[in-house]
């Protein structure tokens, strides 16, 4: 599975791309207007991430038509080789996405909410589609059933189509994406943190290093002496 990190953040993209654990970036209007207040250059923040990330940075589209959304995809995917467009899953999105994948431009179909839609995302050719998962659950909807559904679908019909697991909320639903079988998931950076963490883990260790302390100074300072 792939990790992308969901944040507009050029300090939080930094600090993840050099623990090695992100391979893409995704970003979406409201995080763009919540970590990029102030920056007179838009444009300039997107290239930036994709010079700090090597791998697939999704921007999205603000029209809502079609003949808008392709416009603003033909000029977000000249900024840099490895810009995936997200276009929101409506009918002119999935128009718009056809018009896009012919002409090879990468496509991340978001804000999807049903397998239905997932389903109109490959025919029209999306390289990407992101369900968004804790947004489901927060309606009463089983989320990672959808992902369950998307999965089994493009399966069944050979589809390329990869599946972002999109809207994660805590570690749990990472994990039940994983186990359902995303092809990636999408995670902001305090749940990419509370995933290296564990409780028992922190004891454990106080345990040992307690024990440790215990050892005469000279015998300590073996492994730290000419570090
Ligand atoms: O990538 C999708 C994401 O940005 C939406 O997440 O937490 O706003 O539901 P959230």
């Amino acid at each position: 599975m792939q990790f992308f990190i969901d944040t507009a953040n050029i300090e939080e993209i930094k600090k993840y791309a050099r623990m090695g654990i992100i391979q893409g970036v995704t970003t979406n209007p409201a995080l763009i207007a919540k970590d990029c207040t102030g920056c007179a250059d838009l444009k300039g923040v997107i290239k930036e991430i994709c010079s700090i990330v090597n791998g697939p940075i999704s921007a999205e589209v603000i029209s809502t038509d079609t003949k808008g959304m392709v416009k603003e995809a033909r000029m977000l995917s000249k900024l840099h080789k490895n810009i995936v467009v997200k276009i929101p899953a409506v009918p002119d999105g999935f128009a718009a996405a056809d018009v896009l994948s012919r002409e090879g431009i990468k496509t991340n179909v978001t804000i999807l909410y049903t397998a239905n839609q997932a389903l109109v995302a490959a025919k029209v050719g999306a390289t990407y589609v992101s369900p968004f998962i804790g947004r489901l659950d927060a309606t009463s909807t089983d989320g990672i059933g959808l992902i369950d559904e998307i999965v089994r679908i493009y399966k069944n019909y050979g589809y390329k189509t990869k599946i972002i697991a999109a809207s994660m909320r805590n570690p749990i639903y990472v994990k039940k994406a994983a186990l359902s079988g995303a092809d990636i998931a999408t995670i902001p950076p305090d749940v990419l943190n509370q995933m290296m963490r564990s409780e028992l883990t922190e004891l454990g260790l106080k345990g040992f290093l307690d024990e440790w302390a215990k050892m005469p100074e000279k015998v300590r300072t073996c492994f730290t002496k000419g570090r």
